[in-house]
C-alpha cells in the first residue's frame, strides 16, 4: 500500500515551469530522500505533498494520499513563532489534532513527545522560548510538533541544513529512530547525498524540476545510471574530503 502516489506533478509560475511531470510513489513505512541542487524542486515538491504551495505556483497533476502529513522545515529559528513558549506550540498543536482532550492532557502529551525527541528535563523545557534553545532543540521541538499530529508520513525539508556537523548526526539518529519505532514514512529532502542515504533507503534525484534517477539508494550510488547522479556523488566526495582537509587543518 502507498502512503503517498505523486503522478505528473506540474508547477508552473506563469510561462516558467518549476516541476516538470515529475512521479514517485511512497510505500508505506517506506525512507526516500529527495536529492539535487538549490532550484531543483525539492521544496516546492513537498509543499504540493503539504498543500502549501505558494499562490503565485500552478499545480497540475495529481497527487494521492491517504495518510497524514507533517513537515519539518529546514529553519527552526523561523518557523517557530517567537511570542510563544515551545511546550505551548506542541500542546496546541496536539489538541488541534485531539480535540477532546484537556488542556492539562495536551500539556502531558507535549512533555511525552519532548521526551520522544530527546529533550532532557521535559517539563521544565515545555516554559522554555524559542531563543532561549540551541539550534538542535529547536529542530528537536519542530519535529515534536510535528509527531503531535500522529503523522504517518513525515517530510523532511534540509532540517539539519543549519545545524553544526555534531547536532546534525544527533538529530538523523533521532529521525531514523522515530521511522523505525513509529513505523512511519518519511520523505527527506537534501542537497547532500550523504545525509540522505543515512537515513533513506529509495532516492529520486532531480534536476531542473525533473526526475533524473531513481531508485533503492543501494543501487543508484553503487551504479548510478545516469551522467548527472555521478557528477553529484562526486561533487559531494570532493565536499567531504574538503571538510575533513578543513578540520585536520
Ligand atoms: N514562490 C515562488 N514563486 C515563484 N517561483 C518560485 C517560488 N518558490 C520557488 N520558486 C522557484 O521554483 C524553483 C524550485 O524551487 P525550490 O524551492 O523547490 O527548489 P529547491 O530544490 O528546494 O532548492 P534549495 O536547495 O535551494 O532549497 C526555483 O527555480 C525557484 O526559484
Ligand atoms: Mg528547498
Amino acid at each position: 500500500m502507498n502512503a503517498l502516489s505523486v503522478s505528473g506533478l506540474t508547477l508552473t509560475c506563469g510561462d516558467t515551469t518549476l516541476v516538470d511531470d515529475l512521479s514517485f510513489e511512497l510505500p508505506a513505512g517506506a525512507t526516500l530522500g529527495i536529492v539535487g541542487e538549490s532550484g531543483s524542486g525539492k521544496s516546492l515538491t513537498l509543499r504540493s505533498v503539504m498543500g502549501i504551495l505558494p499562490e503565485a505556483v500552478t499545480r497540475h497533476g495529481e497527487i494521492r494520499c491517504e495518510a497524514r502529513t507533517a513537515m519539518v522545515f529546514q529553519e527552526p529559528a523561523t518557523a517557530l513563532n517567537p511570542t510563544m513558549r515551545v511546550g505551548d506550540l506542541v500542546a496546541r498543536t496536539w489538541r488541534r489534532h485531539h480535540p477532546d482532550t484537556s488542556a492539562r492532557e495536551a500539556r502531558a502529551a507535549a512533555a511525552e513527545l519532548f521526551d520522544q525527541v530527546g529533550i532532557d528535563d521535559a517539563v521544565r523545557r515545555l516554559r522554555a522560548w524559542p531563543h532561549e534553545l540551541s539550534g538542535g532543540m529547536r529542530q528537536r521541538v519542530m519535529i515534536a510538533a510535528a509527531l503531535a499530529t500522529d503523522p504517518d508520513v513525515l517530510l523532511c525539508d534540509e532540517p539539519t541544513t543549519a545545524l553544526d556537523v555534531r547536532v546534525q548526526a544527533q538529530i538523523l539518529q533521532l529521525l531514523r529512530d522515530l521511522v523505525s519505532e513509529r513505523g512511519m514514512a518519511m520523505v527527506f529532502v537534501s542537497h547532500d547525498l550523504a545525509v540522505v542515504a543515512s537515513v533513506c533507503s529509495q532516492i529520486l534525484v532531480m534536476r531542473h524540476g525533473r526526475l533524473v534517477e531513481s531508485g533503492p539508494m543501494d543501487r543508484v550510488l553503487a551504479v548510478p545510471q545516469e551522467q548527472y547522479t555521478r557528477d553529484l556523488l562526486a561533487a559531494n566526495l570532493a565536499r567531504r574530503l574538503a571538510d575533513r582537509e578543513g578540520v585536520l587543518r
